[in-house]
């Protein structure tokens, strides 16, 4: 039997790196394009692709998504079944300061995997979007078919490439599903997130920066259920169009969830409060009844149990620095 062609971008990332983990032990064919953009540093993403390279069925292109030529090259030449779009400029609070990078690499370089999509006939393209596109003032749970009032540059950018999505399959019969990823924690966080962060900062005995009162909740999906959902959507043929959240559907706030870290790395944090920022939303909490029923969604880690697994990692990754 032919093996699946998958083009994962940003698959030398958090979330892609370990979908590139699945998507090779399964038997796949994976291309990955990245530019290791300076967002974190690169030699923290070459680990997370140390074993990818030396596999058979891997092929790393060192791309950026905004140059069109560069993507035709790649796309033109292979029979590619699905795209699983990953790279973006990630990141809320930097994209109130940098807007246009921001535009540029997750709107016009997802219209350009769009658009190739469909000059080369790919069945299926799964596009990474965001819990923070819904803004501050949707009802909680969110449901996929609330309002959106995106209030940072990075949430209108995902919001707007749902749109682009939606468009391509209305069109060009390109199936296009869009996953509203709540934020993902687990081995290999980006370390500009919260868990990641304060965890280093507690195991250094610095002060953490909390915006706000600490009161703001969140929806913290664990990598092994985000991915249970991303392999299931890369199999989903039902309909040529989807939205769907991915989350745990439990919400903690920033308070708790630093005493759960305190308690699994043992030490005190050292806490200091500032005025909330730009562009944070309160809130975000996923309804996921449309992902049990269209993806057979079932996510199993709660943050309680989660945060273990995490700081596990979190002292096997400190040990190594040493
Ligand atoms: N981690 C989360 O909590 C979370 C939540 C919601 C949505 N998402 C979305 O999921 C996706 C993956 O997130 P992640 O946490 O793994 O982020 P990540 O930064 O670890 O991975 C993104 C990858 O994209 C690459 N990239 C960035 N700009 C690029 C460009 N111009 N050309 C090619 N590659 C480029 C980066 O080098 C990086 O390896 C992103 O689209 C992000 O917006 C993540």
């Amino acid at each position: 039997m032919k093996k699946r062609h998958y083009l994962v971008t940003g698959g030398a990332g958090f979330i892609g790196s370990h979908l590139v983990d699945r998507l090779l032990a399964a038997g796949g064919q994976v291309s990955v394009i990245d530019n290791f953009d300076p967002f974190y540093p690169a030699s923290v993403k070459l680990k997370n692709i140390t074993d990818h390279l030396q596999h058979p069925s891997y092929r790393l292109y060192e791309v950026d998504l905004r140059n069109y030529g560069s993507l035709e090259t790649i796309i033109s030449s292979q029979p590619i079944d699905v795209i699983i779009h990953l790279a973006a400029k990630a990141g809320v609070r930097p994209s109130v300061t940098n807007p246009l990078d921001y535009h540029e690499v997750n709107v016009t370089g997802t219209l350009n995997l769009l658009e190739l999509a469909r000059r080369y006939r790919i069945g299926q393209f799964i596009f990474a979007s965001s819990s923070s596109i819904y803004g501050p003032a949707a009802t909680a749970p969110f449901r996929e078919d609330a309002p959106l009032l995106p209030i940072s540059p990075y949430a209108a950018t995902k919001a707007a490439g749902e749109l682009l999505c939606h468009t391509y399959s209305h069109l060009y019969d390109l199936r296009t599903i869009c996953l509203r990823f709540f934020t993902v924690y687990g081995a290999r966080q980006r370390p500009d997130l919260a868990i990641h962060k304060f965890a280093r900062l507690i195991a250094e005995g610095r002060p953490i920066q909390v915006y706000g009162d600490g009161l703001a909740e969140r929806d913290f999906t664990f990598i092994d259920d985000i991915l249970q959902g991303v392999l299931a959507a890369i199999d989903y043929q039902q309909s040529s169009f989807e939205i769907i959240n991915l989350g745990e559907s439990g919400t903690i706030t920033v308070n708790r969830l630093i005493g759960l870290l305190e308690e699994a790395l043992e030490k005190k944090a050292i806490v200091e409060y500032h005025p909330p920022q730009a562009g944070d939303v309160p809130l975000t909490h996923a309804n996921i009844e449309k992902a049990r029923q269209l993806l057979r969604y079932n996510p199993t880690t709660p943050i309680e149990s989660g945060i273990g697994k995490f700081v596990e990692w979190f002292r096997q990754e400190q040990q190594e620095i040493k």
